[in-house]
């Protein structure tokens, strides 16, 4: 029995999945029972990396999704739309889906997986987040039975390509930005990558599963890394600490009694994570998730995070895992019966902890007037607001202008921004240009 394929996009990841189909020698034997059976293009006439035959070719992607013949659909052109609407009408036809589509998931998964329940159909996508690297699998079933107490990642290669050129460089955001896209490494518009909002689509998407909850991406706190400038990387490097961009949902304890809250705290932004740390070593576009859980313990996964060839290596493995059951007739198509390990069981909302009450150390970079009392005025205002400092430095002068760096200990952030506004206040307090999360 062969199993056929939809392909909808033969762009970089489509043309990936259509290289391994078209090659399975010394692959698992069932990559050559996959067939594809129609290849949505936007364009019939454009040269191809890959020999498809012409007469699979077709621009109607609405046709491929209503195709009785087609067990699976896969969707690979990214985007909101046609994707959201061309995933549900694939499964109301009651075809199985393998998307690599994090913008549509994170936003419309409630609407696609309760979709696909109802039609006994499955919806995977481990290519939607850490690329080729296996993380959405392990943690729907390897890990499964750990309670996970925290999902922290980079899993955005473009901005740990960026930073890592600033550690190594010593540069500033913008011209490091301006030569990554020049080299390719940064889209033309690189707003999803450096604002953040690709990383939170994905933690939102690795939450859900670590969390067995859905979770509203509105939700998701999210800072991007334009901020970070070349001194703060080099203050971080003296203090022992790299920046990266991170991607945290962690279950909340509480402060005092350190007890596990239902709680979730989910955010991305860029941190300040000690030299030691496994995430700390991750650098250029290279994307890592570290699961922490009990039993297991800290379990890190590594790889690229993008390109075609393992973005494909992630695709096709979820075409294999729908194959393999389509051809050992554990399921038969339309017969509703679900694998609860591959399947989204989950219904209700993960409830999510405002940032102000979130506990964290911090790092702040202050400008101010190099005159008597200062640093006093410095203390005074955090010891005002319950902050304690773990370390203060004065460094560098810009001119007159005298730059401190302090590190608080942890803290709860409304009391760290009270203590903030309260020294903006002051007349020798030039500036406050950076306030950054430690790890
Ligand atoms: N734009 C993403 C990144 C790759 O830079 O990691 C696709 O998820």
């Amino acid at each position: 029995m062969t199993v056929k394929l939809g392909l909808l996009g033969l762009g970089t990841v489509g043309t990936g999945v259509a290289k391994i189909l078209l090659d399975p020698s010394e692959r698992h034997p069932l990559v050559s029972k996959l067939e594809m059976g129609r290849v949505g293009v936007r364009s019939l006439d454009k040269p191809r990396e890959v020999d498809i035959p012409p007469h699979l070719l077709t621009t109607d992607l609405e046709a491929i999704v209503a195709d009785p013949d087609l067990d699976i659909v896969v969707e690979l052109i990214g985007g909101l739309e046609p994707a959201r609407s061309l995933i549900l009408k694939a499964i109301h036809q009651g075809k199985h889906v393998v998307t690599a589509n994090k913008a549509v998931i994170a936003r419309y998964g409630d609407e696609i997986f309760t979709a696909a329940n109802d039609a006994g159909v499955y919806v995977l996508l481990e290519a939607a987040v850490g690329g080729g690297i296996p993380v959405i699998q392990p943690l729907k079933q390897a890990l499964g039975v750990n309670r996970i107490h925290a999902v922290t990642g980079i899993v955005n290669g473009t901005t740990n390509y960026i930073l890592t050129r600033m550690q190594e460089e010593g540069g500033d955001f913008e011209p490091i930005l301006r030569d990554a896209q020049a080299l390719g490494y940064a889209e033309a518009d690189p707003t999803a990558d450096v604002d953040g909002l690709d990383a939170a689509d994905k933690i939102a998407i690795l939450a859900s599963l670590a969390f067995g909850g859905r979770i509203k991406l509105s939700e998701v706190f999210c800072e991007g890394i334009r901020q970070v400038s070349a001194a703060d990387i080099a203050y971080a490097e003296r203090l022992g600490f790299v920046i990266k961009l991170l991607a945290i949902a962690r279950r909340d304890t509480c402060p005092v009694s350190n007890d596990v809250l239902e709680h979730l705290q989910l955010r991305v932004h860029p941190t300040l994570v000690p030299k030691h740390h496994p995430l700390a070593s991750v650098n250029d576009v290279y994307n890592a998730i570290l699961v922490e859980g009990d039993p297991i313990g800290q379990v890190m996964f590594f790889g690229p995070g993008a390109g075609s060839g393992p973005t494909a290596s992630a695709v096709v493995s979820d075409v294999l895992n729908i194959a393999g059951m389509l051809t050992s007739q554990v399921v038969e198509p339309q017969s509703k019966t679900q694998n609860p390990l591959l399947a989204c069981s989950h219904q209700h909302y993960c409830q999510v902890s405002p940032m102000a009450d979130i506990v964290s150390r911090f790092y702040v970079r202050l400008l101010a007037k190099d005159q008597p009392g200062v640093i006093g005025q410095v203390g005074l205002s955090f010891g005002n607001h319950e902050v304690s400092i773990e370390s203060v430095v004065q460094i560098d002068m810009r001119g007159d202008i005298a730059e401190i760096v302090v590190v608080t200990h942890e803290v709860k952030e409304s009391n760290l921004q009270s203590a903030l506004n309260e020294l903006r206040g002051f007349g020798d307090i030039q500036a406050v240009p950076s306030v950054l999360r430690v790890l």
